[in-house]
């Protein structure tokens, strides 16, 4: 297992860049005249989705609106993901057409500024700016709090580089969200409670690039909920690299478990639905389970990854349980809530995963069954410890195990939505859809489903009756008229589709 003496072995190996810092400047830009035009594209998990929200926040003070636009944008931010070799590949290949952009708009006399943030940032630091010129900044994940001086100072002809883990915590420095944003984001919106990881699996990546684990107070989240809710949001989704491992300050001036928050949060008004993702097994405490079994809000969706079936294999991951603790705590959550439906995350082709491994793994889904799940290929990524196993498994095999893996989850994802046809399910509809008179929404289980409606159901949670299933997702139709006020029962047992996976 590698502890944080392993952590800094690691750090002296691969010389990343924890401790390289811009000298900070005052803040220069001021007011502006007129608005500058920034567009941002994420790649990876939820959390880099949520901290684009975030950059966008800090930088609206700075007179930054959003564009979909890259061409025309002052700011193009790429937030980048490491975990695995081909995401961090795209950066490099986005960064060239970028940079084609960026000559073109100094051909019209404009300058574009081009920032890599994210977990891509954190890890090269200094090596991206030499492979790509054309990057102005490169900031870290735990420093977009610093953007606006960082742009600052690379406005006055120099590069700005901040890959530090600062000491003080980004989010009481970044600005909350405006009504509008918020609103114009929508009814469903991701809150970080917790930061980090210390599960150091042995492929992984992230407790490196995100750092050591930081949960946030009870009083902050609450206070970041309860402006969402008034702002219109009806779904919290909390997220973290490892979410369950939270233990944030609570008002009573102890640690709360994640169960004792969503149970506070689940008390705040217009707040109708919630979620975490990503947990790992071993930080599912009785708080959690028993969330599940008390608070209707809590949606019985539960993204639980395991990566292996095999208990040899989970040992060589550092993933510190087995195959049967994992299917124990199957048990426990459905014994709480017999309506949850697992997702999950797996790696095939982990190094001296042998045949009896992989069908260990087989084992597993067939007995847990899923209403879906994440398959990748191992990808030994630079400084981790698996990267250094020599009895690699051959590309031919690897592609092989995740054909066969994916074909028993989808087999069990399909099984999953067509059981929901004929049923009558709990939908909080979202948006117009692309197909025009239908609103779209997501079930208990983020199945999309489809009614024709008007718009007036957005963000009101009704009964829908479904009729059938186009690919994933799910037709039906309201299936009574509207209660007046949205309100939320339990959701009986129906299936699902996934949410975007960040680590655990
Ligand atoms: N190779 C392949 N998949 C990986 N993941 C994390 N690191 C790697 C890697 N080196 C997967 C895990 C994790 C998900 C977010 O990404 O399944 O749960
Ligand atoms: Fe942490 Fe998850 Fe990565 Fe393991 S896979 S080190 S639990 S983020």
């Amino acid at each position: 297992m590698l502890d944080f003496a392993g952590f800094s072995l690691y750090l002296e190996r691969r010389s990343y860049r924890r401790g390289v810092t811009a000298p900070f400047l005052p803040c220069i830009s001021g007011s502006m005249t007129q608005p500058r035009k920034l567009h941002i594209k994420s790649f990876g998990c939820q959390m880099n989705v949520y901290d684009a929200q975030r950059m966008v926040d800090a930088l609206a003070p700075e007179g930054f609106v959003e564009t979909a636009n890259p061409d025309e944008a002052d700011l193009v931010i790429l937030n980048t993901c490491h975990i695995r070799e081909k995401a961090s590949e795209k950066v490099y290949s986005e960064l060239g057409r970028l940079r084609v952009a960026k000559d073109e708009a100094a051909l019209q006399g404009r300058r574009m500024a081009i920032a890599v943030a994210g977990c891509v940032a954190q890890a090269e630091g200094a090596e991206i700016i030499r492979r790509q010129p054309a990057v102005d900044v490169v900031v870290g994940p735990q420093s977009y709090h610093h953007l606006p001086q960082l742009l600052a100072e690379a406005a006055r002809g120099g590069r700005a580089l901040e890959t530090e883990f600062p000491v003080e915590d980004k989010f009481g420095f970044l600005p909350p969200p405006q009504p509008d944003a918020i609103r114009a984001r929508g009814i469903s919106a991701f809150v970080t409670v917790q930061e980090g990881c210390d599960k150091f699996c042995t492929f992984c990546v992230v407790p490196y690039t995100r750092g050591a684990e930081v949960s946030r107070p009870v009083d902050k989240i609450v206070e970041d909920v309860r402006r969402l809710a008034d702002n219109g949001v009806r779904e919290i989704t909390l997220i973290g690299q490892n979410v369950n491992a939270y233990h944030g300050d609570g008002p009573d001036g102890r640690p709360w478990p994640l169960g004792d928050l969503l149970r506070h949060l689940a008390t705040i008004p217009g707040i109708a639905r919630l979620r975490y993702s990503t947990s790992h097994p071993r930080d599912v405490d009785q708080s959690l389970i028993d969330a599940h079994r008390d608070l209707p809000a809590l949606m019985p969706f539960v993204h639980l990854p395991v990566q292996s079936g095999s208990d040899a294999i989970l040992a060589a991951m550092n993933r510190k349980h087995t195959a049967d603790d994992y299917r124990r705590l199957a048990d426990r959550f459905r014994s709480a809530n017999p309506a949850i439906a697992f997702s999950s995350d797996f790696i095939v082709g982990f190094p001296g995963e042998t045949a009896e491994d992989f069908a260990a793994t087989l084992a597993l889904v067939t007995q847990i069954g899923y209403a879906g799940a994440y398959s990748f290929k191992y990808s030994p990524r630079p400084g981790t410890p698996a990267a250094e196993l020599q009895e690699t498994v051959s590309a031919a095999v690897m592609d092989e195990r995740l054909v066969r893996l994916q074909e028993l989850i989808d087999s069990q994802q399909s099984a999953f939505n067509e059981a929901a046809i004929g049923t009558t399910v709990e939908v909080l509809f979202e948006r117009a859809a692309r197909n025009p008179g239908q609103i779209v929404g997501r079930t208990a289980y983020l199945q999309p489903a489809h009614v024709m409606a008007g718009p007036e159901i957005i963000g009101r949670i009704l009964p829908v009756r479904i009729d059938s299933l186009e690919r994933y997702s799910l037709i039906g139709e309201l299936a009574a008229p509207q209660p007046h006020a949205a309100f939320v029962t339990r959701p009986d047992s129906s299936p699902q589709s996934l949410p975007i996976t960040t680590g655990a």
